[in-house]
């Protein structure tokens, strides 16, 4: 089974697919990192895992089919089966969810339907709510709106602050993708 991870962040969860699949615990290969950012960290990460790239700029391309297609023509070349989100900062669009139905994934870091889009942790944090936790689902054309495959949740504590709780979600994070990977991609996955 071969992967594409899609990030554009720090890439711990990258890190720890990678770390997870070094150690044999997942039976699958990530076979390239997709990455919309030339100076995200995660791509010296990919360096350092010996995973090949495809970084792009997305100011080159006319819009999101254009540079999708491109993007497709590498996971065809790499014989890709998953797409795996993890910090890719931007919606699928068409190209790719035609491709690839059913077979994308992101890590959310709240208890969706809430506190989609970005810096979900902070949105926790300024609602007050007391529980928030982590969401895999699939992707579909919304915002973190595709059906969910698993979830974990996480009890904020009183005067909690965001490092705290960002490192905290980041350890479920590091726990649950893998665990999902290993459960739907790897053992259920017919070619
Ligand atoms: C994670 O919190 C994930 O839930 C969100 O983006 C973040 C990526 O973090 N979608 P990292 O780059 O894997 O450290």
């Amino acid at each position: 089974v071969k992967l594409a991870v899609f990030a554009s962040g720090t890439g711990s969860n990258f890190v720890t697919i990678a770390k997870e699949v070094a150690a044999g615990n997942l039976d699958c290969e990530i076979s390239l990192l997709v990455c919309d950012k030339q100076d995200a960290k995660v791509l010296e990460k990919a360096k350092t895992f010996g995973v090949s790239t495809f970084v792009f700029n997305p100011k080159d391309y006319t819009g999101k089919a254009e540079f999708e297609q491109e993007i497709l023509v590498k996971l065809q070349e790499f014989e890709i089966d998953w797409l795996i989100l993890a910090g890719y900062m931007r919606l699928i669009g068409q190209t790719l969810l035609a491709a690839y139905p059913s077979r994308i994934v992101n890590i959310h870091p709240s208890l969706l339907p809430a506190f989609p889009g970005k810096d979900a942790i902070g949105q926790a944090l300024a609602y007050g709510v007391k529980i928030t936790g982590v969401t895999v689902h699939f992707v579909d054309e919304g915002m973190d709106t595709g059906q969910i495959i698993d979830q974990e949740q996480i009890r904020i504590n009183d005067g909690e602050d965001r490092e705290s709780l960002q490192r905290r979600i980041q350890e479920i994070e590091h726990r649950l993708f893998p665990e999902v990977i290993r459960n739907l991609c790897v053992k259920q996955y017919v070619r």
